[in-house]
């Protein structure tokens, strides 16, 4: 009988502006790497030529551009167009998926700091991944201030449109993260990202080795 490649995991890293997931999720590739884990690296908004394209929508313009629930949906159809071609295929090809930012970003952005019902929001995310769920999200955790700090270094360019939503909105995302990490232990660790670079990177491969099984 053909062997087939087992499936592989699905990591997410979650939190607000400027916590250094994009740096992290880096990192956490070559270490896999490193252990022999062919990895994927993808992000959300986006990952998928058809969801960059919807990014672009997302995250640029006026911060009123869009309300809650117009900016959850279009999340859900970028995050639709990501899982069906791209995050889907590579986990049946074995390869494990990290992604910056997935579906915990809507429970918190839209709907936390938003405003859009939880119900509603479970609903367009559940139709949009269609049961494919993290296997391990690492949520890190920093003041807003220091985030919003980081993140105004001009990195993102003109994609600055959920940075300018002011502080209740951001203090609301950190507290939302927060109690996603707390209801939902078994699959989130919580990672505290004001941490020099290197001790962020430890803790997030000591989780990774605890949690997936992975030789530290
Ligand atoms: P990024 O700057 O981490 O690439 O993310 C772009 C912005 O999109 C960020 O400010 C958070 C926001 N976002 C949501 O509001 N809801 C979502 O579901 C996702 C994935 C991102």
């Amino acid at each position: 009988m053909a062997e087939t490649a087992p499936r592989g995991r699905f990591i997410t890293l979650e939190g607000g502006e400027g916590a250094g997931k994009s740096t992290q999720a880096r990192r956490l590739a070559s270490w896999l790497a490193e252990r022999g884990i062919d990895c994927l690296q993808t992000r959300e908004p986006g990952g998928s030529p058809g969801a960059e394209q919807i990014r672009a929508l997302l995250v640029t313009g006026e911060p009123g551009r869009w309300d809650a629930a117009t900016e959850a949906l279009l999340m859900n159809a970028a995050r639709r167009d990501h899982v069906v071609r791209t995050i889907r295929p590579a986990l049946a090809a074995g390869r494990w998926v990290i992604c910056d930012r997935f579906l915990d970003s809507t429970l918190v952005y839209q709907g936390y700091a938003g405003g859009v019902p939880a119900a509603t929001l479970q609903a367009l995310i559940a139709a949009a991944v269609d049961g494919t769920r993290p296997d391990l999200t690492l949520v890190l955790d920093l003041a807003p201030d220091r985030g919003l700090e980081r993140a105004q270094g001009g990195k993102y360019g003109t994609e600055t449109r959920f940075e300018r939503k002011g502080e209740a909105f951001h203090a609301a995302v950190r507290d939302g993260f927060r109690r996603i990490a707390e209801q939902e232990p078994g699959r989130c660790a919580i990672v505290d990202a004001g941490q020099p670079e290197d001790a962020v990177a430890a803790d997030i491969a000591a989780a990774v080795s605890e949690r997936l099984g992975v030789p530290p």
